[in-house]
């Protein structure tokens, strides 16, 4: 008992020790637990003065890193000397760590937009100002909501970017752990790119993704961690004992509670909480995620510092039912982070890749919601050992391969099927039947209604049509499919919005049809990859006013009419790649400013392809070397050129005649005037 009371008195000064924390000469270890022996030694040292653990001992079989302070370091030397500990010192000195990453630091209290640095740490206040100003010049596709309060009463807020409401979501919880800043600040500079980027990849995934974001989760830890101690892990409660503050609150999430990888000592960094959800953040964050879940395609909670991107589950290796899928899209996402600044990741189960965790937000969401593409990334480090304290210089370069890595997962998903809507949530219905019995003498089109990505037109509400029946009257005449349910509108979507068309590999369409228009109204893009087409012509697109962009990949098509795209004047891409091309009119792509990709590989009179405007005068005038005109094309051009003069003239004559009658009226009022 004595015993028992002593070793609480040593944490005393602990828990009431409100200065400002100070690691000078302290040293950060890292060691290796090989056996259950070393483990419970080392497990003892948690509820001991002078050692904080950076990596908490949870199994043996795994590297912990620690920071020692110097009245201790002799102890410790003995201990891991008696128990054969491996251990290496990563530094003689903690705190110029610390040091230098707030030596850049040279605004403070600063709340306006202009002054917010993105690539320095932050005060919760800087950043909640920063964040909420932020959406008010942006309110028309954004909003700021509120999860709760913290323990200590902040106000946690989070942005939703938004520029459809019936776009898939994807999820980001950032900065759980106080000492983990990096998390935030990455969070912060995606909200910031997500809001003012001008660039076309990043527009894209704005337009066609719903973005919730709680940029920082843990306000109180991370203040006490930014004010008082950089090594603050937990929340700031007190209601689990009144010795020891604060739970972890990523082993306070109620799935899976203190199934391993979490400690029921209140004094323990990893303690899980006196029961599920006993932490306002915690509990805050699911409140809000019970009324979002069901759009969330993509759950990701941020953390450092281990360079991993982790799956669920945390306290097991079984794998979860999609594990395939998880891992294809983990190793996307890993490749194109890399490829951006060479930062080495590794991926896995959170278990394999680095230890037991139970009660985690990404646990939680795959177990319960069954958002199932849940990670946590563990971001940068800047070198072993220095572990959550990340140079400010290396916020922006982190946050840049974090967003590069996060498209890449999108992109993965969306091809592994993930951003469909739920089956469940579509019914069958005929949408249109025009004369049944004539069937068999129609084109008769069966659509599946998903979202689909599209060079120019990013990620839109798209019919990939199968062609059930053709027949020698071009007219499509029946439309068949199950639109998808929009929960937020609370209404099924219609062909109305439906903003692409494929009818791919189709080979019995060996035309254009007619009449989609009629069905489809705001069409903007078309793909008719491996279809049988030999001709097209202006009249097909004139309809499609808005056209961006068409794809006639493998198709059977001999000559490009001058006038082909005369109706469409805002063509981004055009592909004709693989077809029988022989003859291309004249001035066929000049009049559109923003056709800047077109493909003509693979087909008779030329093989090429540009991707940027400047390259657009070559390509028209290898089409006028080596593409000539056929004689039916030429006439063609001829008589649009009658035309057009015809037209011309006539519309002269009537500017002729305006200003005869106006003189007239001219003559007569001087006439009046003289008389007078
Ligand atoms: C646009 O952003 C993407 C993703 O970060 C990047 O890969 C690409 O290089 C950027 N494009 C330009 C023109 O900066
Ligand atoms: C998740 O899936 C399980 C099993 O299919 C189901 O019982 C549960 O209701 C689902 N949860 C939600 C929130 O839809
Ligand atoms: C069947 O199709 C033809 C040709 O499109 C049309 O003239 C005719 O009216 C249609 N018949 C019925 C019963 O709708």
């Amino acid at each position: 008992m004595v015993l028992k009371i002593l070793k609480f008195l040593f944490f005393l000064p602990l828990i009431f020790a409100f200065d400002v924390a100070n690691y000078r000469n302290h040293k950060a270890i890292v060691l290796k637990i090989e056996n259950e022996n070393q483990f419970n030694l080392v497990k003892s040292l948690e509820f001991k003065q002078g050692y904080r653990f950076w990596i908490s001992p949870v199994q043996v079989n795994m590297k912990v890193e620690m920071v020692v302070s110097p009245q201790t370091y002799l102890e410790f030397q003995e201990l891991a000397e008696d128990n054969k500990i491996e251990y290496q010192v990563l530094t003689e000195d903690v705190q110029s760590w610390f040091d230098d990453e707030k030596a850049t630091k040279t605004r403070k209290g600063s709340k306006d937009i202009e002054n917010f640095a993105l690539d320095q740490y932050n005060t919760f206040d800087e950043i909640m100002a920063f964040i909420t100003e932020m959406q008010a010049t942006h309110s028309e596709f954004s909003e700021i909501f509120t999860i709760g309060k913290s323990f200590e009463g902040r106000e946690i807020k989070g942005i939703k970017i938004s520029k459809n409401e019936n776009n898939p979501a994807v999820f980001i919880e950032a900065n759980i752990h106080a000492r983990e800043w990096i998390s935030s600040a990455t969070a912060v500079w995606l909200i910031n790119e997500f809001l003012t980027s001008t660039n076309e990849t990043v527009r894209e995934v704005v337009d066609g993704i719903t973005w919730y974001i709680v940029p920082l989760l843990n306000a109180d830890g991370y203040e006490y961690a930014y004010n008082y101690d950089r090594l603050w892990r937990k929340t700031r409660s007190t209601h689990a004992s009144l010795l020891c503050y604060g739970a972890d609150p990523n082993r306070n999430f109620g799935y899976h509670w203190m199934n391993g990888g979490a400690s029921a000592v209140a004094c323990t960094d990893t303690f899980a909480g006196k029961a599920p959800f006993s932490e306002p953040e915690t509990k805050a964050l699911m409140d809000f995620y019970a009324t979002v879940y069901e759009k969330v395609k993509i759950f990701l909670s941020f953390h450092s510092a281990t360079q991993a991107l982790l799956y669920p589950w945390g306290d097991t290796l079984s794998p979860t039912q999609n594990v395939n899928d998880l891992r294809a899209i983990a190793d996307a996402a890993i490749n194109a982070l890399t490829a951006r600044h060479g930062t080495d990741y590794v991926f896995g189960n959170t278990v394999e890749v680095l230890y037991v965790a139970s009660g985690t937000s990404p646990d939680y969401v795959y177990g319960v919601y069954n958002t199932s593409l849940a990670y946590t990334y563990e971001m940068r480090h800047a070198n072993v050992g220095s572990r959550f304290v990340l140079p400010p210089e290396q916020i922006i370069p982190n946050a840049e391969e974090i967003l590069e890595s996060i498209m890449a997962m999108i992109a993965k998903a969306k091809e592994l099927g993930y951003f469909k809507m739920s089956q469940l949530k579509t019914v069958s219905f005929i949408i249109f039947t025009f004369s049944l019995l004539n069937i068999t003498k129609s084109i008769n089109f069966h659509c599946t209604f998903f979202d689909e990505r599209w060079t120019a037109l990013g990620i839109v509400y798209s019919c990939e049509a199968e062609v059930k029946s053709v027949t020698k009257t071009k007219n499509l005449e029946v439309v068949v499919g199950n639109h998808q349910y929009n929960t937020e509108a609370e209404r099924f979507l219609s062909n109305d919005d439906i903003k692409a068309i494929s009818i791919r590999e189709q080979r019995n369409l060996n035309y254009f049809p007619e009449g989609i228009d009629k069905f489809f109204r705001h069409v903007l893009a078309f793909d008719f990859e491996g279809c049988q087409i030999s001709e097209v012509s202006s009249k097909d697109f004139a309809p499609f006013h808005n056209l961006k962009e068409i794809s006639f990949v493998s198709n059977k098509i001999t000559e490009l009419p001058h006038n082909l795209f005369k109706n469409n004047p805002h063509l981004i891409k055009v592909d004709f790649e693989d077809n029988w091309i022989k003859h291309i009119g004249h001035e066929i792509f000049t009049h559109h400013k923003n056709l800047n990709q077109i493909n003509l590989v693979d087909n008779v009179c030329i093989s090429s392809r540009i991707l940027r405007k400047s390259e657009k005068s070559q390509l028209i005038y290898d089409i006028m070397v080596n593409c000539p005109p056929s004689l039916k094309l030429l006439e063609n051009e001829i008589l649009d050129s009658e035309r057009f003069k015809t037209e011309f003239l006539k519309i002269e004559e009537e500017k002729i005649n305006q200003l005869k009658s106006q003189i007239e009226e001219i003559e007569r009022k001087i006439r009046e005037m003289i008389e007078e």
